[in-house]
């Protein structure tokens, strides 16, 4: 059942799934918000962890607008670069387009459960990822929420994982020679850092289970078969289907998540079709990480994300 958040702000806020996810209607995302409804959309994504929107017809400049209402956009890929006459756009084609500026061949691989560029020192607070081009059937995201994730694990566990911090890269495999496009810009735009396995929610407070087997090579202060086994333990753990929604797009849809706060699965039916998708992503610059006991997250290897200058 829809609920409505405000009685100014007059959006409604009908949740999908009872841990993670909510559709967010009476809004029109093509025009600057009022300010109550940037404050209502705030609060269901910190509820949620991820919103989402139909029947958005935005155009680049306006999703990049819709964006900046609730963030700083970074540039639109750290490592596989973007469109240059659109510097916050990054797109997300099933079949590689010739329009990255890192060379045609630089589109990232379909990876699978992550939260985005988890190797930089700070990686995007949230993103916004608009369906295009969308297959007539197929092609769905699914999200999972890592608050409840650490929160569902015994004390015990919890116990031990509060106190570990775990190496999360961006490279190609050590060793390997880089030759191609792909590749070559892995490798000119390195990240690695070492972030808490459970950091504080800057926003909510929460405390999240902040570890994705997209980008964590290792734990630290564990043998590499010791941090394997609570790995594959944690991998399983945090995308039980209690804990994810599952979302099926149309033309104009919108997808608005917390990075800080979930992983995502993006689809790889498509690949088994020949579907074209085609959508678009903006990602809101993040803070550095910080653990339980007030430590931060240290870099090992790259620079922080900026953000895109205000026009
Ligand atoms: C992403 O991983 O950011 C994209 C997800 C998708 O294409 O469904």
């Amino acid at each position: 059942m829809a609920q409505t958040a405000d009685p100014f702000s007059s959006i409604t806020v009908t949740p999908m799934a009872v841990h993670i996810g909510a559709e967010i209607g009476g809004v029109d995302l093509t025009r600057p918000l009022p300010s109550e409804q940037v404050a209502d959309i705030r609060a269901a994504l910190l509820r949620w962890k991820v919103i989402f929107f139909r029947d958005q017809m935005l155009d680049h400049d306006q999703h990049v607008a819709f964006a900046r209402q609730f963030g700083d956009p970074t540039p639109a890929h750290v490592v596989y670069g973007g469109q240059n006459q659109q510097p916050e756009i990054y797109s997300i084609a099933k079949f590689r387009k010739a329009n990255s500026n890192r060379g045609q061949g630089a589109m990232r691989p379909w990876s699978g459960w992550h939260t985005d560029i988890t190797a930089a020192i700070n990686p995007p607070a949230a993103s916004i990822l608009r369906g295009v081009t969308v297959p007539p059937y197929g092609g769905d995201t699914q999200f999972t929420n890592l608050a409840v994730a650490y929160n569902t694990l015994s004390p015990t566990l919890r116990g031990l994982l509060d106190h570990l911090r775990a190496v999360h890269r961006f490279a190609v495999s050590q060793g390997a020679t880089a030759v191609n496009d792909h590749d070559k810009a892995v490798q000119q735009h390195t990240l690695v850092s070492e972030h808490p396995m459970v950091t504080v929610h800057p926003e909510t407070g929460e405390r999240v289970l902040y570890a994705n087997p997209a980008f964590v090579e290792g734990i630290c202060g564990m043998e590499a078969d010791e941090g394997r086994w609570l790995m594959e333990l944690l991998w399983e753990h945090i995308i039980r289907p209690d804990f994810t929604v599952r979302f099926r797009w149309q033309p104009g849809s919108i997808a608005f998540w917390d990075n800080r706060a979930t992983a995502h699965l993006a689809p790889r039916d498509i690949f088994d079709t020949d579907f074209e998708r085609q959508f678009y992503r903006v990602t809101l610059n993040g803070e550095v990480p910080v653990g339980i006991d007030g430590r931060p997250s240290t870099a090992i290897e790259g620079r922080p994300i900026e953000p895109v200058a205000r026009p």
